[in-house]
């Protein structure tokens, strides 16, 4: 790794990284899936964790992101020697991760959203208003359109929309308009000028004026929103629900309120239909010692849940089980325990359910 990669990559501090660790409930032998690989920060303390027969899965749309990551993993190798588990990298976005990883093979998943200090430092990527650079803004460079594309070429009305939705800018129709006025617009900084001219830092707001509108750009240009749905409906399927096995747990960090939204309604819809508990019932932040370090920490919110076992009832449900002899309904029995006995009477399935004790 030269100096230059060096630095970027052990400058990066991963955000709530015990609390990714304790959620995960991370085991040797484990398989750990880590969606957003970024500079392998959570992948490496992971990694650490799961021995020699362990297999760690990453993946990232960033073509630079894996190449960093893998390095960084590879350093570890050689630290870890044979404690090093198998290590499978894709360089896919986290929406498709169902077409590579086996159905419910996975111990915990991990997806730490947005964007890395990587891409945020390397002016050429066009994520930051705080360097000049060319508007790109894509994850993976490989295809997409850019910013630039989109600024230049979008309708102004539409321009607004998207600033207002994924912006949740109030002042979306002034800034579209001033964009639209000063086109062609080619780099960050000039965007963010043109921003901060048209609706400038107002009392009390502790951001920089353009960050809405940068944030409601990548937002667009990656599909951020629609690929977080994406996984967390294809997580159920992925992680592990065997019977008398610890089942797999889902790890995601959002970075703003619309992607928190989403990851809470899917985690409630899912705890609802009795797919997963959900362990965390208020989202878990940074604490002050972090913040202080890591201020990019400030904004992070992380929920976890974890997978129902077959049989295994939501928590603080009971199952509602008919008393076929009695016709009362009785709650509290576990499927579990009416399969034993109707093992024990020698009756299994098609027969009439057994009588359960009060
Ligand atoms: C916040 S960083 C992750 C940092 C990482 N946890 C670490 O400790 O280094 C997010 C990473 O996820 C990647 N990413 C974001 N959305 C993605 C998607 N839909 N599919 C694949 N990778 C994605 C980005 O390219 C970026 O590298």
């Amino acid at each position: 790794m030269t100096e230059a990669r060096r630095t970027t990559a052990s400058r990066h501090v991963p955000v709530l990284s015990q609390d990714v660790i304790g959620y995960l409930d991370v085991r040797e032998g484990g398989t750990y899936l880590d969606c957003t690989l970024g500079l392998a920060g959570h992948a490496s303390q992971i990694a650490r964790l799961l021995g020699s027969s362990g297999h760690l899965i990453g993946f990232d749309r960033d073509p630079r992101a894996l190449e960093l990551a893998g390095e960084r993993l590879q350093e570890l190798a050689a630290e870890l020697g044979e404690r090093m588990p198998q290590v499978t990298l894709v360089g896919e976005a986290f929406s498709r991760v169902a077409e590579f990883v086996e159905a419910g093979s996975v111990d915990g998943m991990l997806a730490d959203f947005g964007v890395s200090s990587m891409q945020l430092d390397e002016p050429e990527r066009g994520f930051s208003f705080q360097t000049d650079g060319p508007l790109d803004m894509r994850q993976d460079t490989r295809q997409g359109v850019t910013a630039a594309q989109v600024v230049n070429e979008m309708d102004e009305s539409d321009l607004a929309n998207l600033i207002y939705e994924y912006g949740e800018e109030r002042r979306s129709r002034r800034i579209a308009r001033a964009i639209v006025r000063a086109r062609p617009v080619t780099t960050t900084g000039q965007l963010a000028r043109i921003v901060a001219g048209s609706a400038p830092t107002m009392k009390g707001d502790r951001i920089h004026p353009a960050t809405r509108t940068f944030q409601a750009l990548r937002i667009h240009i990656n599909r951020e929103l629609d690929e977080i749905r994406d996984l967390l409906e294809a997580a159920p399927r992925l992680l592990r629900r065997e019977l008398h096995k610890p089942t797999g747990r889902l790890v995601v960090i959002s970075f703003h309120s619309l992607e928190d939204r989403i990851a809470k309604d899917v985690l409630k819809d899912l705890a609802g239909k009795g797919i997963w508990n959900v362990l965390t019932r208020k989202p878990v932040v940074a604490e002050e010692a972090e913040t202080a370090r890591n201020p990019r920490a400030r904004s992070a919110k992380l929920r976890a849940a974890v997978m129902l076992g077959p049989g295994e009832l939501p928590a603080g449900k009971a199952l509602e089980y008919q008393d076929q002899g009695s016709g009362r309904q009785l709650t509290g029995f576990a499927q579990l325990k009416t399969e034993k006995v109707q093992k024990a009477k020698g009756a299994p399935g098609g027969g009439r359910k057994p009588r359960l004790r009060k």
